[in-house]
């Protein structure tokens, strides 16, 4: 992967810790806060989402070596994207939610579906079977999850239930369709291990299958005030179980600490196999999580633990999706390794020990703002570190 790729990825991921990082050292109140703590969560949670997530993954998906050199149009729509995130991320610290933010996350939207719709015509084709079909899943559910940010700008007037209903149909479909999918994907294809595949190394795609079939009953509880189905919530909990059920036996699957055939270097070196476990760990948790979110019985008690919910989008986010793509991208020293990795589940353990003390009704005693804070230096710090070793591992960094 050429260089300038991997190191957009790179500063954008930087800004996102960076952004939540300061967030946290703004919350412990002993530096004055320098933005309004609500923008700067606003342009946190976009940049991570809009911005490095879609950068890195684009990346991946555009600039590996097998693949022709891009033409025009994805150059182009490259370029603007890059622009895109910079002036959204701006208008979100200044702003919050206003008109210029949102013109900008609709530009972001359509230069994306430029860009499926430009992978799909070209790229698509090199990619492994394997990786095709979860990669052609992720796409198929970023476009369905458009109709979203569509819904919201024309309704509006309809009020708050109805902006609850579409921002969640939004998240979930990007969190549980786009990402999960793309990124399992991505693994799939540079690992080459299929991780539908049978015990006896035969073809079996029903793990993907059942999943893909479990997304869109899963959001439908989203929509309780219009769809009048008795059952609604119980409907929605199979899909979840589906999608988190599939994402654990997938986790046990893949085999990404030893070197895959065709991955030069692999995961070989042990500051990577850690990440490689990692990221197989975080995966497992994450479809456990997302189940036991899910169970109806359970679901409002939980959604009530504000820490708990915010850990639980760290572990999907940070734990599995970021550092699944750290180790698509780029070779980890041992430095940024044990930095990245300590930060990560320091914080990661943290918000969800503290979100299980919420749901006891426990208060804690010890300064939580100022560990979270630290934890998220230490990521940051290893995210610095991580050029050092470069970019673009194993077969990708011969590209042009
Ligand atoms: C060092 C790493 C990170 C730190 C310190 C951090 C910090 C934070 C903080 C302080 C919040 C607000 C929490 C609250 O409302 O109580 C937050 C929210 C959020 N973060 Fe992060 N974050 C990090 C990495 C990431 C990454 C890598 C992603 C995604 C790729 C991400 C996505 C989000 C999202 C989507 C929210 C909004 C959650 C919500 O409001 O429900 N964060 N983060």
């Amino acid at each position: 992967m050429p260089r300038r790729w991997w190191l957009a990825a790179w500063a954008l991921l930087l800004v996102t810790l960076g952004s939540g990082t300061l967030l946290r050292i703004q919350w412990t109140g002993v530096v004055p806060a320098w933005f309004n703590s609500r923008y700067l969560l606003h342009a946190h949670s976009h940049v991570a989402l809009l911005g490095w997530a879609f950068v890195a993954y684009f990346g991946l998906l555009f600039r590996d070596s097998r693949f022709a050199r891009p033409r025009w149009g994805s150059l182009v729509c490259e370029l603007l994207l890059l622009a895109l995130i910079g002036a959204l991320f701006a208008a979100y610290l200044y702003q919050g939610y206003a008109f210029w933010s949102i013109v900008l996350s609709a530009l972001h939207i359509l230069v994306t579906l430029a860009l499926v719709w430009l992978w799909v015509e070209g790229p698509r084709r090199r990619l492994t079977a394997a990786a095709r079909s979860w990669i052609d899943l992720s796409a198929l559910w970023l476009v369905v999850s458009t109709v979203g940010p569509l819904m919201l700008a024309g309704g509006v007037p309809m009020g708050a239930v109805w902006i609850d209903a579409w921002v969640g149909y939004y998240l979930t479909l990007l969190f549980n369709g786009w990402l999960l999918f793309g990124v399992v994907g991505l693994l799939v294809d540079r690992f080459g291990v299929d991780a539908s595949a049978d015990v006896d190394g035969v073809p079996n795609p029903w793990v993907r299958r059942l999943m893909a079939v479990g997304v869109i009953p899963g959001v439908l509880p989203r929509f309780d005030p219009w769809i009048t189905l008795p059952g609604l919530d119980w409907i929605g909990w199979v899909g979840l179980a589906l999608v988190g059920g599939g994402l654990v036996v997938v986790a046990v699957r893949l085999h990404l600490g030893e070197a895959a055939p065709g991955d030069g270097a692999a995961t070989t070196a042990l500051p990577r196999r850690w990440l490689a476990h990692s990221v197989r760990v975080a995966m497992a948790l994450t479809g456990v999580a997302v189940v036991v979110g899910g169970f109806p019985p359970l679901t409002d008690t939980l959604a009530g633990a504000h820490n708990l919910v915010i850990g639980f989008v760290h572990l999907h986010l940070l734990a599995f999706v970021t550092a699944a793509l750290v180790l698509l991208l780029y070779r980890t020293g041992w430095a940024a390794g044990v930095l990245f990795l300590g930060g990560v589940w320091g914080m990661v353990a943290v918000l969800l020990g503290v979100g299980v003390f919420e749901l006891l009704g426990r208060p804690v005693f010890w300064p939580v703002q100022q560990v979270l804070a630290v934890a998220g230096v230490l990521a940051l710090m290893g995210v610095a570190l991580l050029p050092l070793a470069g970019g673009g591992e194993g077969r990708l960094d011969q590209a042009d």
